[in-house]
């Protein structure tokens, strides 16, 4: 095992046994918490900026991002259906891979969630301003939304959402599951009435130049827009509430994915063939990069000239439908996106309060995290402190940079669980799985290698940032989770019956380090 400290399979899957939340989703709830964490920003939003990327060739993009995801959905559906206990990526890592890698693994997932998060909060508030301008001429001053490198000073909406949605999680995931059904199917009905809308206009010489900026911006364009995807492994987090997991996982899983890909395929052809999907250029014929201050500069400069392009909008497909002669069904649009984008944060702030629930049920983060609310049953304390921060980088930051850090984490997270698949395979043939990856040998390489690529192809900002952040993440493991890990201070064998009771010593093993003081 590498790495030394791990957690048996067999401890993980006690956990479930005797775990502290409820089961109660089904096959069909999975699928809609699915497609409630996919479809999102992506869509709505970042079309806008993988067509500055690429031009009409961001549907490539689309076709690479869906074949990696899929190939990685594939790997998750292994280990989901056969390890069904709250945690993720980050719960396989630790029964594969050993500590270290999980915790890395942890912390690259509070990129994808917690950053994915306030991405689509960023998101919400482009539609909702847009349409409070345009339906109740309603003109809130830039400055109080959009983030300071957006010019403004304070996404005040943004913060607004994720603050209502971290009250919607505290409250319990029984209430939130049901409002998130609703969400889905309005959101669903709104990319419906948008392709019915414009696929019968489109213009196929909207599509030329098809690579403006090469296959390079097309992969740049993928490397982005992968955002749209993330979310349908936010499913395996919900494991542990699942009813019949082994069987329900994997629906919902490959389920949400293949509905979400369908959809997205025929939107972007809808955006490129209707109003043209090329790059905005500077006044010198330069690329401009999504979300730079250039880029509005030269919107702003463009909008004063009288025309417009979809890559300066914040709400690409009401934008989208307005220019093609449906005023009021893009307002409407903007209303579902205004009320369905949120259901895409709380499952992202529910897949990230599950995997700080059990990273601290581990003890690798304070126990009083994993405290439990009395009357609401839910991680109340991690789940307000996510919120607060979610707020935060909602406020401060553009989608852009957001869905691209949040990219990054994620890729780490899937090629980590492709390659945990693989090593399981080996080191317990024989376990039962009621999902097998088809041919994985081929599958989790190829998985691997596709998120390897997608990584190098994100701008070199958000490389080093990753980079900085796994480096956080190192130096906060060997100060505080090394020392508190129940594994660790060999605790594991006892500790999962309730997450309010404090973990029970067993006798050491033989070798193992010496219990350590309580938790911070
Ligand atoms: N896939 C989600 C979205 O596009 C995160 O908003």
């Amino acid at each position: 095992m590498i790495f030394g400290r791990a957690k048996s399979l067999d401890a993980i899957l006690a956990t479930a046994e005797k775990k502290s939340l409820t089961r109660s989703l089904g096959a069909f709830q999975l699928t809609m918490l699915g497609i409630g964490a996919v479809i999102g920003t992506g869509i709505f939003v970042l079309t806008a900026e993988a067509a500055q990327k690429a031009g009409p060739g961001m549907i490539l993009s689309f076709v690479i991002a869906g074949c990696v995801c899929a190939v990685a959905a594939l790997c998750y559906a292994e280990m989901a259906a056969m390890v069904p206990v709250s945690g993720s990526a980050y719960t396989y890592s630790y029964a594969v891979m050993g500590e270290l890698i999980a915790w890395m693994v942890g912390w690259a997932l509070i990129l994808e969630y917690a950053v994915a998060a306030g991405a689509v909060s960023v998101g919400w508030s482009g539609y909702v301003v847009g349409l409070l301008e345009h339906t109740f001429a309603i003109d809130i001053p830039d400055m109080l939304t959009r983030g300071p490198y957006d010019g403004g000073v304070v996404n005040l909406p943004a913060m607004l959402i994720a603050g209502l949605v971290t009250w919607l999680l505290v409250i319990g995931t029984k209430e939130s599951a049901t409002v998130n059904a609703v969400l889905v199917a309005i959101k669903v009905s709104a990319l419906s009435l948008f392709v019915v809308l414009a696929l019968p206009v489109i213009n196929m010489e909207k599509f030329t130049p098809f690579m403006p900026l090469g296959f390079s911006g097309v992969s740049a364009a993928a490397a982005s827009i992968f955002f749209a995807y993330v979310g349908f492994d936010a499913v395996s987090t919900a494991a542990e509430e699942t009813k019949n997991p082994q069987r329900n996982m994997p629906i919902g899983l490959i389920g949400s994915l293949g509905i979400c890909t369908i959809f997205y395929m025929l939107v972007a052809t809808g955006v490129i063939g209707t109003v043209g999907a090329q790059p905005v250029a500077g006044p010198a014929g330069e690329v401009l990069a999504p979300g730079s201050t250039a880029l509005s500069q030269q919107c702003a400069a463009l909008a004063a000239a009288g025309t417009q392009a979809v890559t300066c909008s914040k709400e690409a497909l009401a934008w989208t439908l307005r220019e093609i002669g449906w005023p009021q069904i893009g307002n409407l649009l903007g209303l579902a996106a205004g009320l369905a984008l949120p259901s895409v944060i709380l499952m992202m702030m529910f897949g990230q309060t599950r995997i700080f629930f059990v990273m601290s049920r581990d003890g690798l983060l304070p126990s009083v995290f994993s405290k439990v609310h009395p009357t609401y049953k839910t991680p109340y304390v991690i789940t307000i402190l996510t919120g607060i921060f979610v707020a935060l980088f909602a406020a401060f930051f553009p989608v852009g940079i957001l869905a691209d850090i949040s990219n990054s984490g994620t890729l780490f997270a899937f090629a980590a669980v492709s390659i945990a698949v693989m090593v399981l395979r080996r080191t317990d043939p024989d376990r039962r799985r009621p999902f097998r990856t088809p041919a994985v040998m081929i599958t989790a390489p190829i998985s691997i290698l596709g998120c390897v690529y997608l990584f190098f192809s994100l701008g070199n900002e958000t490389k080093l940032m990753f980079l900085g952040w796994a480096v956080v993440g190192l130096i906060v493991y060997f100060l505080y989770g090394y020392r508190k890990s129940h594994v660790g201070r060999g605790l594991v064998a006892t500790h999962e019956g309730d997450a309010d009771i404090p973990p029970q010593p067993v006798p050491p093993m033989p070798g193992a380090p010496t219990p350590g003081g309580k938790d911070a």
